[in-house]
């Protein structure tokens, strides 16, 4: 039986009791303190400045039991179609060899794939694959969007720093259709020396294909040679047809497939770019990772089960405490992309409003997703957040490591990490009337994870327990956390725009659309 109103009954009251209960007086709790601390493969998860109690928490397991939590779990596990609306399964765990119980063929598919690509990696990495004058390959062009790049972008950028990464080709992204995407990523590029790697599911995606179609034009503009389109392009797409007619070669497309979700890809050979920068040996680290939080979230106890809790965490916040949203604050530069990430991975998975059997809910579920590096932080929004009348819950991210070697900036840098959520759950009451304006009320829900270090196993293990905790909070608000079709309406109504735009009748567009269209047209008459 799925959560109903009725079944949030009991923890609204709580809601109303905790509020009464001040986190000073939760932290006082050690054995409450000591069951909210728990490692996994290198990273240090800390609850305790939740807004919880023993109480709270039994009724949000209760919860997670009456919503069927583990049967859930191992129906995604075993490759049931859970994602109901696509009738498709939910295996992205399989690209991390962390789903035992799914069928022989999808490991199998996975291992193939692999395989190639690694060699594929190596060869350029090593100088082997030679471009169409027979020189190695200094730039790689990764075009894609979305779940098609965030993931990629983000692994790329944090593990920059690993040791071999200097036989790494420079990698850049082109997601956006802005022109600027494209004509930055291109300035100063050989043809010769690049590889263009286009990435999309679909193979339909717009602002992919108009990318790269003007990336086959600026190569073909510069090398007046179609044939050596096949030596400086891929393709990674579940559509293979569609590449093959953009005019990628068949050894050169690389598959994904439709059980393997957008946002859940960079496992995949979506992670082209990442294994480019860090080497295979490094990829197969990150998939270590992500294979110890599957592990871990099939087998630990729900007490311990740390995506189980960050879900009840979370959505205790969203639903019963009306929290307006959930800042990601990363206190480590090479994190500063995890907010966007996140952003797809939970609000484009539970930004829902209808339950799995089509009918609408009338309780909150994923609010506002949103974040950005510490310190910066502090000097933007963080004044919002400690004086402001916005309700929110935080996710510290820190690294204990001090890879960089510069223990002063290294440890300033924690301690206001560990300040800035102590002064969102502890604020500040002046003594003093006159003293009001420094008033910090406190009590704000957060949670921090500390990694031991900023490495492919860490950083694995933290973007698995993300994803298995978006879908606890799915499973907890009845909703299909795998399918996004609110995105498509934006996309349809923008192609009668575009014509628009260009000069066709604007006489069926609602007054504000044609206003914007004739003020565009206006602008751009000449
Ligand atoms: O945003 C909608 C969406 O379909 C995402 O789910 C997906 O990651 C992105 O667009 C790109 O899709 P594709 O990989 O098919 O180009």
């Amino acid at each position: 039986m799925p959560n109903t109103p009725e079944h949030w009954a009991a923890l609204i009251t709580s809601a109303h009791r905790i509020d009464t209960i001040s986190s000073e007086q939760l932290l006082e709790d050690k054995v409450r303190n000591q069951a909210l601390r728990l490692n996994l493969a290198g990273c240090h998860f800390d609850f305790t400045r939740q807004r919880v109690d023993g109480q709270i928490l039994n009724e949000l397991h209760d919860l997670a039991r009456r919503a069927g939590m583990s049967t859930r779990r191992d129906a995604m596990f075993a490759g049931e179609k859970i994602n109901t609306s696509e009738n498709r399964e939910v295996l992205h765990s399989v690209l991390r060899d962390g789903a035992p119980n799914a069928p022989d063929r999808y490991r199998q598919d996975v291992a193939q794939t692999k395989k190639l690509l690694f060699a594929a990696v190596d060869d350029i990495r090593s100088g082997n694959w030679r471009g169409f004058t027979n020189k190695a390959i200094k730039d790689v062009v990764h075009i894609g969007i979305g779940g098609s790049h965030l993931g990629p972008e983000l692994v790329v950028n944090a593990l920059a720093h690993l040791p071999g990464s200097e036989n790494a080709p420079n990698i850049h992204f082109v997601a956006n259709i802005d022109a600027n995407d494209i004509n930055t990523a291109l300035l100063g590029l050989n043809p010769e020396t690049t590889l263009f790697v286009v990435v999309s599911k679909s193979f339909g995606t717009l602002e992919t294909q108009i990318n790269a179609a003007t990336a086959r034009s600026w190569f073909l503009e510069r090398t007046c040679n179609p044939k050596a389109i096949g030596q400086h392009f891929i393709g990674v797409t579940t559509n293979l047809e569609a590449a093959a007619q953009f005019g990628l070669e068949a050894r050169n497309i690389f598959p994904l497939w439709d059980w393997v979700g957008g946002r859940f890809s960079l496992w995949s050979a979506v992670g082209l770019p990442i294994m480019l920068q860090i080497g295979t040996t490094a990829f197969e680290q990150l998939l270590v990772g992500a294979k110890q939080a599957d592990e871990h979230f099939v087998n630990a106890p729900a007490e311990q089960n740390i995506p189980l809790l960050s879900a009840l965490m979370a959505t205790w916040n969203t639903t019963a405490l009306n929290c307006d949203s959930l800042a990601v604050l990363s206190y480590d530069q090479r994190l500063a992309l995890l907010p966007d990430f996140l952003q797809q991975l939970e609000m484009e998975s539970n930004g829902k409003s209808v339950d799995r059997n089509g009918e609408r809910l009338n309780y909150r579920t994923m609010q506002i997703l949103w974040g950005g590096c510490g310190t910066n932080g502090q000097h933007a929004y963080h004044q919002l957040l400690h004086q402001g009348t916005s309700r929110f819950a935080a996710d510290f991210i820190m690294v204990a490591g001090d890879s960089l070697k510069h223990k002063e900036h290294h440890q300033w840098l924690l301690a206001n990490g560990i300040a800035q959520g102590q002064a969102m759950t502890l604020g500040h009451q002046p003594t003093s009337p006159s003293e009001q304006h420094k008033l910090v009320i406190g009590q704000h829900p957060s949670t921090s994870i500390v990694l031991d270090e900023l490495g492919p196993i860490q950083l694995g293990c933290l973007l698995a327990i993300y994803e298995h905790k978006v879908f606890c909070q799915g499973v907890l608000w009845n909703i299909n956390s795998f399918d996004q079709w609110g995105v498509e309406l934006g996309k349809n109504l923008a192609l009668p725009i575009f014509d628009q735009l260009r000069g066709d009748d604007t006489s069926n567009q609602d007054p504000a659309t044609r206003h914007l269209i004739d003020h565009y047209r206006a602008i751009n008459q000449s």
